[in-house]
């Protein structure tokens, strides 16, 4: 199956390229409406600069501005600017320093090529005269921290434009995002694979890491997200980065929270293994059916926030089944027992950013629409809409600090609390998916990838 598979990352996969084109029109026609919007005739989408590290000739990795990479799979390109005057062409101000120091960007090649009227310079100050004369025209989209990289354009990130850009970013995938994403669910899954393979073998949290970077190919730098690798209990840290080097005396569970990334498009995936612990295993299974069931009321019109409400009662359920809590659903989620095990948002938008624009916007003028009270984590709070790519990610954890606050309250004679003490060795589960929304329905990128390695 693997090998009939696309598995191309680079931007010569020629079903990419079939679709880029009708990608690169709708990035025309949203700039039009911002532009218009805007009163402006030119956008500059400089792709940023590179940021070094305080008193020190190092630099951060390099993090294309999103806007710039919306254009174009350019993710590792300094210094360059994108000029879209609506009815042309889009020019391409390609960077490609003299420098014996660095690796430079090579020969612009691939799928995207024909799409730009290319112009390599190889000093910064030549972008300049490949930018329209009337700088008063233009509005620059881009991360600017020294005046020089603006050409003398006054206006910058304008509100009117960016909200018009991030809302239709947010609102729907083009055909070529979701190529892209595809192909970021299966490497995110190939990683996976590895990864729970390096479980099974006992590999601390260090050397699981390193089987996924292998799997995916990717650097540590080129991951959309710091890998999350916990084994037992630092499965409770949600954003845990540590990497271990030496595998636990006694090897309980698995927390998996990595992606992949393709032309600058993010997978978001998280996985739970037990080491063979059958309450834990159990409590899996029920995590794993109730993320399916939230998964399968996913479908445009479904408003977010009724999802995350509607997985607390879910939530709920599993900590009365499993004997964590007890005193029925509405007691757990009014004296606030759901939140302190799930204290995260059940999903958010996913695209150029893993956790993408927009998930808060009415409208492309920039009103909000507020989280529901006492759910201030969630990150998106739209009714969902047909093209929106989105993860669901229920989380059940011991996490102390959260737990010890129900001390004292209502809450405290709901929990159980020994099973509490039995569970912390295993820190937590959490079972993330990449879904896009369809009229009836979703599609499943992550299971899609899963599938078809497996
Ligand atoms: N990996 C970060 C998140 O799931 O939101
Ligand atoms: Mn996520
Ligand atoms: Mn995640």
């Amino acid at each position: 199956m693997i090998r009939t598979m696309n598995l191309d990352f680079s931007d010569r996969n020629p079903e990419l390229g079939a679709l880029y084109g009708a990608h690169v029109e709708e990035i025309c026609r949203r700039h039009d409406h911002a532009l218009e919007r805007a009163g402006a005739s030119h956008a500059v989408i400089f792709s940023g600069a590179p940021k070094y590290a305080f008193l020190d000739d190092n630099t951060y990795p390099f993090r294309a501005n999103p806007h710039f990479v919306g254009w174009a799979p350019l993710i590792r390109l300094p210094l360059s600017y994108i000029v879209y005057t609506p009815g042309e062409i889009p020019r391409l101000v390609y960077y490609q320093p003299h420098d014996y120091w660095h690796p430079v960007p090579g020969s612009p090649d691939g799928y995207w090529t024909s799409h730009f009227d290319i112009r390599i310079v190889h000093e910064v100050e030549e972008v300049a005269s490949h930018l329209p004369e009337s700088r008063e025209k233009c509005i620059l989209i881009g991360e600017v921290d020294d005046d020089y990289h603006a050409f003398g354009i006054d206006r910058i990130n304008p509100t009117t434009a960016v909200n018009i850009l991030h809302y239709a970013r947010g609102s729907s995938k083009t055909g070529y995002e979701l190529g892209c994403m595809r192909l970021a669910a299966r490497r995110g899954a190939l990683g996976h694979i590895a990864a729970a393979a390096a479980f099974s073998e006992g590999l601390p949290e260090f050397a699981i890491h390193q089987a996924y970077c292998e799997a995916t190919s990717h650097a540590d730098s080129e991951l959309p997200y710091s890998n999350i690798i916990a084994l037992n209990e630092n499965g409770a840290i949600l954003h845990y980065t540590d990497l271990e080097r030496e595998p636990p005396a006694d090897l309980r569970s698995f927390l998996i929270d990595a992606g992949g990334q393709v032309h600058g498009y993010a997978s978001d995936i998280t996985r739970t293994y037990s080491n063979g612990d059958e309450r834990f295993s159990d409590l899996i299974a029920q995590m794993e059916t109730l993320q399916q069931d939230v998964v399968s009321r996913v479908r445009a019109g479904v408003d977010y926030r009724d999802l995350h409400l509607h997985t607390h009662r879910l939530i709920a359920g599993v900590l009365i089944d499993s004997g964590l809590a007890s005193g029925g659903a509405d007691a757990l989620l009014s004296e606030g027992v759901t939140s302190a095990f799930m204290p995260h948002g059940i999903g958010h938008l996913l695209g150029i950013q893993v956790h993408d624009v927009a998930g808060f916007m009415e409208n492309e003028s920039g009103a909000t629409i507020d989280p529901p009270s006492g759910h201030p984590y969630l990150r998106l709070t739209r009714v969902l809409e047909e093209g929106m790519v989105l993860t669901i990610e229920p989380g059940l954890y011991i996490i102390d600090l959260l737990l010890d606050d129900l001390r004292g309250s209502p809450a405290e004679s709901l929990v159980n609390w020994s099973a509490v003490d039995a569970l912390r060795p295993f820190g937590g589960i959490r079972i993330e998916d990449n879904v896009r929304v369809r009229a009836s329905g979703c599609e499943n990128l992550t299971r899609d990838a899963f599938a078809e390695l497996q």
